[in-house]
């Protein structure tokens, strides 16, 4: 599997005077076997955590919204993944059947929603940004047949969430704390499979950073969730794929899935 390599790129140098003594930051990219010390579950919170402090938008709602509101507008030219990551659709699309309900949590501008919605029969969505629903509704086709699906306006920890066949989520469980309750609410709500895409490394996804004994270390989000569905003890897969968005170097995704509860046994035979 694919590692992000160590991006020094984000950290804005100063230039120093000849003759100082230039202090690097070393960042310390958590493997597995680094769990010793502390759970997943326990890295994914102190890392939320730590970000609420530099990040106005972890734990600010209206903050978030603010910023919804900005760029919403020009989401799908600005984050064209679901455009671009063909490989990644086509393979979330096979494990999607026709008369399959799908619930989507996070779908934002409905970017990757629309990408699905020929494969299912029905969508719900859980989108808790108003900026984010007005472009979904704005950008669904219009087409008296398939009229806009239904968005519950919550976060998903939040909400009373219905089941379906399959539950869904791109790149949208960056503000959850407690991750260990939203991935069981998901496998819980899901009668068939739960789909997650979730993009690797800068610039288009930062990791979980935490500062510890004067260390810092990261993680990326979806080596985070892996490590956390092996705490829970689900069995999942997870596969890689490069996505050329323009970028000097290609896009790492991952498609990370598994079968509901109840059917744990599906990944045996792999
Ligand atoms: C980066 S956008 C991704 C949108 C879409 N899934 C895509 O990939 O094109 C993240 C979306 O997740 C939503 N979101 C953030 N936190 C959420 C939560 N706790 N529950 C549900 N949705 C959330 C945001 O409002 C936003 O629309």
């Amino acid at each position: 599997m694919a590692q992000a390599g160590n991006n020094l790129d984000d950290h804005h140098q100063k230039p120093q005077p000849e003759g100082s003594i230039i202090l690097l930051p070393i960042i310390l990219h958590m493997q597995p076997h680094n769990r010793s010390t502390m759970s997943p579950t326990a890295f994914w919170a102190l890392a939320f955590e730590q970000s609420t402090h530099v990040n106005p938008r972890q734990g600010d709602d209206r903050e978030e919204e603010a910023f919804w509101q900005e760029y919403a507008p020009q989401y799908d030219e600005r984050s064209p993944l679901a455009r671009l990551a063909t490989d990644v659709i086509a393979d979330a699309r096979a494990l999607l059947r026709s008369n399959d309900s799908l619930l989507e949590i996070g779908p934002g501008s409905g970017a990757f929603t629309r990408r699905l919605a020929g494969c299912v029969t029905s969508i719900i969505g859980v989108e808790p940004s108003a900026a984010m629903r007005a472009e979904f509704v704005r950008r669904w086709p219009d087409d008296d047949a398939h009229p806009p699906p239904q968005l519950i306006a919550a976060k998903w920890e939040d909400c009373a969430a219905p089941t379906a066949d399959i539950v869904f989520s791109a790149n949208a469980l960056y503000r959850v704390t407690d991750i260990a309750t939203a991935l069981l609410k998901m496998t819980g709500c899901a009668r068939r499979r739960v789909i997650l895409v979730q993009t690797v490394g800068r610039p288009h996804a930062n990791p979980l950073v935490v500062q510890a004994q004067g260390n810092t270390y990261e993680r990326e989000r979806a080596d985070a969730l892996c490590d956390v569905l092996g705490e829970l003890e689900i069995k999942f897969r997870d596969r890689r794929y490069l996505v050329d968005r323009g970028d000097r170097t290609a896009c790492e995704v991952a498609l990370i899935d598994w079968p509901s509860a109840g059917k744990s046994s599906e990944f045996d035979a792999d």
